[in-house]
């Protein structure tokens, strides 16, 4: 099939970049002397996970419980869940999951999340592999890696009955919030981070093997970090004896507006865009030309990106790829795409144009299939299988 001929809104994966992207992230891995453990939520797909595995990637992450099934039930036979778990019917699953042969692992980072998980499990004489999810800076969830309090913590899951402490966790979320001052260059944004991200776990850890962790002490702590601007900057240390063990970046194999302007990846580099056909157009007063795309909220979602105005980046053309001047997606409704354009463009009604949206990974959880293509050619298609799983 031709690109010509495929329906419109479709989210498109460029197969050569896509494979470009796996490639050098597993490489990077390698280099780091890492284990790379994929965020699956970008994708949510068995195929591209099996990509992910193909080339070297150690076991896969996701965020929900249901995700785990779809992986689980592909024949993925480790999978962490880098979220804070809390519940019992999540923990049942978890349960079901180990049983059928997964290697499951979870994290906790509250007094009442692990005690109420260790008692759970404990009862039903199984001890849960659990990580310390971690704050080096984000915010979002875990406990602060600079607080007594934090090592307290440690040492307290650590004897649970019902848990079993194998590792610390943390996502540098902030790497996505660029530079903190205009004397700081985005390349130095993402050092800054990322150095941040290593060091403060490194720290960590070592104040866990000094409070007697047994992990940390046997030198088995996992110590996982990532996030793929964070990544894109990482380079791994000794430190005390202890080394990062594993990187999660998710965003890296489709990439997206957002990584592009905090300077992650060159717009060359994108593999996933929403092909979108013009549906409407209007001149106005003040002279500029509005046009209206077939995909809206519900394709391109109301996501923004750093550094960006509008709701995606239209291209005037693909390879190599150009973003079209003058012109913008200011405004979306649920299924129309509205832009502003000043620019020389000739856009025409019914014309197929192609987006690179602010954020790939829920772009992708809009969609049961995506269309693998190569230059003008449909090459495949690739299954969303945890769409929507979200539970
Ligand atoms: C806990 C955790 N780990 C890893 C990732 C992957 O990060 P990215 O989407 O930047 O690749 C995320 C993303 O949200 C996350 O929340």
């Amino acid at each position: 099939m031709l690109l010509s001929e495929l329906p419109t809104p479709a989210v498109l994966v460029d197969v050569r970049r896509l494979e470009a992207n796996l490639d050098a992230m597993q490489a990077h891995a390698e280099a780091q002397q890492v284990a790379l453990r994929p965020h699956t939520k970008t994708h949510k797909s068995v195929d591209m996970a099996r990509r992910q595995v193909a080339r070297g990637a150690r076991g896969l992450t996701v965020a929900k419980v249901g995700e785990a099934e779809v992986f689980a039930t592909a024949g993925f036979q480790d999978i962490r869940l880098a979220y804070a778990l809390v519940g019992e019917d999540k923990w049942e699953r978890v349960i079901a999951l180990s049983e059928s042969g997964c290697r499951m692992g979870f994290c906790v980072d509250t007094g009442a999340g692990a005690r109420a998980a260790s008692d759970y499990f404990h009862a039903r004489g199984l001890k849960a592999e659990v990580l310390i999810e971690t704050d080096i800076g984000y915010g979002r969830c875990g406990v602060r890696w600079d607080h007594a309090e934090s090592v307290r913590f440690a040492t307290w899951v650590d004897g649970l009955p019902g848990l079993r402490v194998v590792g610390i966790l943390t996502h540098a979320g902030h790497a996505y919030y660029g530079p903190h001052s205009e004397d700081e260059s985005l390349s130095q944004a993402l050092e800054r981070v990322s150095n941040q991200e290593r060091d403060r776990m490194l720290e960590f850890a070592v104040a866990l093997r000094e409070a007697g962790v047994r992990a940390a002490v046997d030198g088995s702590l996992e110590i996982s970090i990532g996030s793929t601007p964070s990544i894109r900057a990482f380079t791994n240390r000794v430190h005390e004896g202890f080394r990062i063990t594993e990187i999660r970046p998710g965003n890296y194999l489709y990439l997206d507006m957002t990584q592009v302007n905090l300077g992650v990846a060159p717009l060359d580099a994108v593999s996933l865009t929403v092909l979108a056909t013009v549906i409407s157009a209007h001149d106005h007063d003040d002279g500029s030309r509005r046009f209206f795309l077939d995909s809206g909220k519900k394709v391109l979602t109301s996501d923004g990106a750093y550094a960006s105005k509008g709701y995606g980046q239209l291209l005037a053309s693909w390879q190599p790829m150009t973003p079209m001047s003058d012109t913008i997606i200011n405004a979306l409704s649920e299924e129309h795409g509205w832009v502003r354009t000043t620019g020389s463009h000739p856009v025409t009604v019914g014309e197929r144009l192609r987006v690179v949206p602010n954020h790939a990974c829920v772009v992708v959880n809009t969609q049961r299939t995506l269309f693998l293509v190569d230059g003008e050619r449909v090459v495949g298609t690739v299954n969303v299988d945890g769409q929507s799983r979200v539970v």
